[in-house]
């Protein structure tokens, strides 16, 4: 099978990933649940990640905080900052896991918010609209690096640069980004930067990251067991404990190690310039196949290796379905991400996403080109 589905999740996990995860759960116990020396064991395992993390994103290590996966991340930082009569504003190509939050705070009455337009070919016109959504009472702007859908790169920097010095907060959601761009929490604009653990960095499925920067504060929506304070009714205020009740996901977290390690290696500039590599190699070579549309009308002048595609007028999920019989993986369909469907107007057929990773090459995608003309040769509509 041919994997080109490292949008959704990272694949194949190393090795080094899955033996860590093994080695965790056979010989550590709940960390900073008990005395004895298997919690301290793995209380170290969950250090020495939460250091590594704070290493490759430049921030503090009690604020790096272990989520389950983006979804809490974005969660989390969404509903721990706003309050009743707050204004925010997202972007028009924002996955589920970030439009939701905020619209269900809409429907509840405690927040209203408004889409700012990303306009691909003008990175100048997406932050004009940004800017031009700002009222007095907009407390956030929440938007994604890059589309999970077509890879479009959001130009954060200049957004965040709107949002300090309007005193506005913002949150990135790096499910597409985080391992392939690098951060600066807290030399940057970022106050809250959400990711998975199991795409861009390697890391199993359970985890994810919500990293605080130096300068913010944040109500916790989750409250519980700690491990510290225990003596106390309300939640303790001290970081990460705050936003961290109940048991951690162990394996993950100790598999979440190897995978940043893996990152840290490489360099995420060397694994951003070969996914674009591929994804470019794959749009010239789409433009030759009569009846293919690539969405590279979606790509901004920054490289991403996410590319949307339709044949003809099939559905994108018949698509798929033959892809995966030809045995390529690939996410048809509207991948969670009703807004940036309606932006590129591919609500009716949805799309055939194609996202390379750390371990494709180019004979992955001849394949795959292989298979998409195989494809539109046999639908007979040409
Ligand atoms: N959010 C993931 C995707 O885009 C699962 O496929």
């Amino acid at each position: 099978m041919i994997y080109l589905d490292n949008a959704a999740t990272s694949f194949p996990k190393p090795k080094s990933v899955l033996s860590a995860m093994y080695r965790a759960s056979l010989y550590s116990a709940n960390p900073g649940r008990g005395g004895h020396r298997l919690s301290a064991r793995a209380g170290e395992i969950v250090y020495n990640t939460r250091e590594k993390a704070a290493e490759l994103f430049h921030a503090d290590i009690e604020r790096v905080i272990f989520t389950k996966n983006c979804t809490e991340s974005l969660n989390t930082a969404i509903k721990g900052c706003l309050k009743q009569g707050d204004h925010v504003i997202i972007s028009s190509l924002e996955h589920n896991s970030l439009l939701r939050p905020v619209q269900k705070l809409s429907e509840r009455g405690i927040i209203t918010y408004d889409v700012a337009n990303v306009v691909p070919e003008s990175d100048e016109q997406t932050v004009l609209n940004f800017q031009s959504l700002i009222k007095p009472n907009t407390k956030l702007i929440a938007c994604c690096h890059v589309s999970n859908v077509f890879g479009t790169v959001l130009p954060i920097a200049r957004i965040g640069e709107i949002c300090r010095k309007n005193g506005i907060l913002f949150a990135v959601d790096a499910a597409q980004s985080a391992g392939t761009f690098g951060y600066d929490v807290n030399g940057g604009n970022i106050d809250f930067l959400c990711m998975p653990g199991h795409k861009g960095l390697l890391g199993p499925m359970g985890t994810g990251l919500l990293i605080l920067n130096r300068n913010v504060q944040l109500d916790s929506f989750i409250e519980g067991g700690t491990g510290s304070l225990s003596l106390e009714t309300s939640q303790p205020e001290i970081l990460p404990d705050k936003f961290e009740s109940g048991t951690v996901n162990l394996p993950g977290i100790a598999g979440l190690y190897e995978g940043m390690k893996i990152i840290e290696n490489v360099g995420c500039e060397n694994i951003l310039e070969k996914e674009n590599r591929l994804t470019e190699y794959l749009t010239v070579n789409l433009k030759n196949i009569d009846g293919v549309t690539a969405y590279d009308n979606m790509h901004t002048a920054s490289p991403s290796g996410v590319l949307s595609l339709n044949i003809g007028n099939l559905h994108s999920e018949q698509i798929g379905e033959r892809l995966d019989s030809l045995q390529v993986a690939c996410r048809a369909g509207y991948h969670c991400s009703a807004l940036a469907h309606k932006s590129a107007l591919t609500e009716e057929q949805g799309t055939v996403r194609v996202s390379p990773g750390f371990f494709n090459g180019i004979p992955d995608i001849k394949k795959l080109i292989y298979c998409i003309n195989k494809i539109a040769k046999e639908s007979k509509i040409w």
